[in-house]
């Protein structure tokens, strides 16, 4: 397993509530868990343990069999295995820094590569990600928010990790962009045998993206299923109505 996660209960500082309760997932190598539940119901804090950057109350969570705590070290040791995408790609990117800054970072920071190999990286990258090389001069605050999220992807792939942690990558976009960007993840992931955690509202887009479904409502699991037979038994009345929601949409 890539990743364990067993009975993970998490809070904030300002509150005794418990935003996550008792939630327990699998996540084999290779694979895609998609995570859905409303806004509120605790997506984004769960990622967020996961890369050690939120602390949790009880519970153990494993990557490669190491288990991790939001510590510094742990968060050294993540940041070499784990990669996030996040909903708005244009607050990720700094607006001062140029796109060749921008992908050159976890190029210096991940591998010993010379100059004349970095740019030989950025340059396969950019293909990858349906980019010109001109946007490499270009400042991020310029980008349009696919071309910024692109960019995101590609600064991800470039730290070449074995896990990559999508926290809704393409609400903030425009429809026809939205289908491009998934498109995009969903031929890089499987071209690169990422595991994948995908969160997103939609869960029609989970269901076609991702191997494995966990609802989340008010931080605690209410169905967990492969994505191949959600038809087959009588799912959870709010997986349902997930369902339901997003046909009407
Ligand atoms: N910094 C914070 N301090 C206190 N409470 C917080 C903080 N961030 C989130 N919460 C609370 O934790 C709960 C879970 O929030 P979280 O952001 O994980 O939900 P989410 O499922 O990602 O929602 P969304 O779909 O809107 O992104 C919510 O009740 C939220 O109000
Ligand atoms: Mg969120």
């Amino acid at each position: 397993m890539i990743l364990e996660v067993n009975h993970l209960s998490a809070k904030y500082q300002n509150s005794e509530k418990m935003v996550l309760n008792s939630v327990s997932f699998l996540l084999e190598k290779g694979k895609k868990l998609g995570i859905v539940g409303e806004s509120g119901s605790g997506k984004s804090t769960l990622t967020r343990i996961l890369a050690g950057f939120h602390p949790y109350v009880s519970g153990k969570v494993y990557v490669e069999n190491r288990m991790v705590k939001a510590s510094i070290k742990d968060r050294n040791w993540l940041s070499k295995k784990m990669q996030l995408i996040f909903q708005n790609p244009l607050s990720s990117l700094d607006p001062r820094q140029t796109v060749r800054q921008i992908l050159e970072e976890p190029l210096v920071n991940f591998s010993s590569l010379s100059a004349k190999e970095r740019k030989q990286k950025i340059n396969a990258i950019l293909k990858e990600v349906n980019l010109q090389t001109n946007i490499l001069e270009k400042r991020s605050a310029a980008l349009s928010g696919g071309q910024a999220q692109r960019i995101c992807i590609a600064r991800s792939l470039l730290a070449n990790p074995e896990i990559l942690i999508c926290d809704e990558p393409v609400t903030s976009l425009d429809m026809t962009t939205q289908i491009k960007i998934i498109q995009l993840l969903k031929n890089l992931v499987e071209e690169k045998k990422l595991s994948i955690i995908f969160v997103s509202h939609d869960i029609s887009l989970v269901l076609e993206l991702c191997d494995e479904v966990l609802v989340l409502k008010e931080g605690r699991t209410v169905d967990y299923f492969a994505a191949k037979e959600w038809g087959n038994v009588e799912r959870h009345p709010y997986t349902k109505e997930l369902i339901e929601s997003t046909k009407i949409i």
